[in-house]
């Protein structure tokens, strides 16, 4: 029976140390980097509804799915799926749904701490000052000294990794749990500086508008639908086992409904701050929102480097954005470690170095796909044409393998398991919000991520 099951990881000391560490995991580059350039490419107001709907209808019954199935099965995803289908006498191949929760952690991973380590680069080039009083010319020159240099972009990639299995080695509670009782609230505090400061040296008006004003008639484009179905996944850390394995050493007690959506509103709060700090100092400098990836290596610089008081308050943004990434970083490899310790037995070091070698080595792909690879990128005239390798591992993981293991974990939690089991773990007591719950994780969710899966595949071209 579930409640038997213990973690040999250890637990979190409390259920608002879980709400912590999963809002780290959550709070990454995707809130700070990818969400605002994302936004600002697809027309502000409009995606930012659309995503706000996919957190609401898809994020939060998936999420809940997560960690229903880690805190009943206390294990790695790939032993949870494994232990829960037996129990629920279901297919062993429920297992594989966490075996490629790994696999998408490493891929992601791999250039999550590329970008990371972009990130790092910053606070020092920031805190010299080399961007006081500079144009776009040679703002754009000094990121592209960085992103056109593998020596720099492997040393940055690997001292991300370093700082990660640190953490990540020193196990769940001295580990995970301090990282995120430090960095969390640091991170807060970081953002309300930088956000002030938006409001007191930035179009601070024109930054709201650009977030909140809908332009419907971008809505009916099937991308941007997509893209606001990947990043909710991608930003809520769903889908490859992280929130499931943050699960597996949660309390017995908490209610899970709550504590999703304390995750989920703390993740959307996060993003929608660093929209409020980055376009009001973006407008301010009468620059364009819609710059894509170099959004905040490019033009906020420029932005930070007209301002005054830019050089400080520039760097603690960078500090901010390492701090975010860092505490993503653990979640993507823990699911990892603990499955190899948990199989092999192994310590928690050596499981962690094994890991981020592996990661490191797939890392080097993405480090070389900005200088020496440049030029390779793929087959012609398929929906990958003309990506680099790391175009196509963003693309594979956050729209492809992220939906696909987010439904069939949901698919898992609402169908496969007995109902009684799920109730049971879920220990919602209204039984309008459990039937809610369970409305949304079986046909919601699934139709969801179906339909972008066939926009995915050109079926929509094809017949209309
Ligand atoms: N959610 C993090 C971000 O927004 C990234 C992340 C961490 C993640 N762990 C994950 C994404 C697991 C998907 C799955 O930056």
């Amino acid at each position: 029976m579930a409640a038997s099951r213990v973690s040999i990881h250890g637990y979190w000391s409390s259920r608002f140390v879980f709400v912590l560490a999963a809002s780290g995991s959550a709070v990454g580059l995707g809130n700070i980097w990818k969400f605002p350039y994302i936004a600002g490419e697809n027309g502000g107001g409009a995606f930012v509804l659309l995503y706000l709907v996919c957190i609401a209808l898809l994020g939060i019954p998936v999420m809940m799915s997560e960690v229903l199935l880690g805190r009943r099965g206390r294990s790695s995803p790939a032993n949870t799926m494994t232990a829960l289908a037996s129990e629920e006498n279901r297919s062993r191949w429920w297992g594989l749904v966490g075996v490629m929760g790994m696999l998408t952690g490493f891929l992601i991973l791999s250039y999550y701490s590329v970008i990371a380590g972009w990130g790092l680069a910053y606070v020092v080039k920031m805190g010299s000052g080399t961007f006081v009083d500079i144009g776009s010319d040679a703002s754009g020159a000094i990121f592209y000294g960085l992103i056109s240099s593998h020596e720099k972009l492997l040393f940055w990639h690997t001292l991300v990794l370093v700082l990660t299995m640190l953490v990540v080695a020193g196990g769940v509670k001295r580990g995970l749990e301090t990282a995120a009782r430090i960095l969390m609230p640091a991170l807060v505090i970081l953002i309300l500086i930088v956000v002030i400061y938006a409001i007191f040296e930035g179009e601070f008006y024109a930054g709201l508008v650009f977030l909140f004003a809908a332009d419907f008639s971008k809505l009916a484009n099937a991308e941007v639908v997509m893209k606001a179905l990947g990043h909710a996944f991608f930003t809520l850390s769903l889908g490859m086992g992280a929130i499931m394995v943050y699960g597996a050493y949660l309390p017995g007690d908490a209610s899970i409904a709550k504590i999703s959506f304390q995750v989920a509103i703390t993740d959307t709060v996060v993003a929608i701050l660093a929209g409020l700090a980055i376009f009001p100092i973006v407008f301010a400098n009468g620059m364009e929102p819609g710059q894509g990836p170099g959004l905040i290596f490019n033009t906020l610089p420029i932005a930070f480097g007209h301002m005054p008081g830019g050089v400080l308050f520039g760097t603690l943004f960078f500090i901010l954005l390492v701090f975010a990434a860092w505490t993503s970083a653990i979640s993507l490899l823990e699911p990892a470690v603990a499955w190899l310790v948990e199989k092999f037995s192994l310590s928690r070091l050596v499981a962690t170095l094994i890991c981020g070698t592996i990661v490191w080595v797939v890392g080097l792909g993405t480090v070389f796909s900005f200088n020496l690879w440049k030029k390779i990128t793929f087959l012609d005239g398929s929906f990958l044409a003309g990506r680099s390798f790391f175009d196509l591992l963003d693309y594979l993981a956050a729209n492809i393998m992220l939906p696909l293991g987010g439904v069939l974990i949901c698919l898992f939690a609402a169908w496969a398991m007995r109902e009684a089991s799920r109730r049971d773990e879920l220990k919602i007591k209204s039984e309008r919000a459990y039937r809610l719950w369970q409305f949304l994780a079986r046909y919601i969710a699934p139709a969801g991520v179906i339909l972008v899966f066939l926009h995915i595949l050109g079926v929509f071209e094809k017949i209309f």
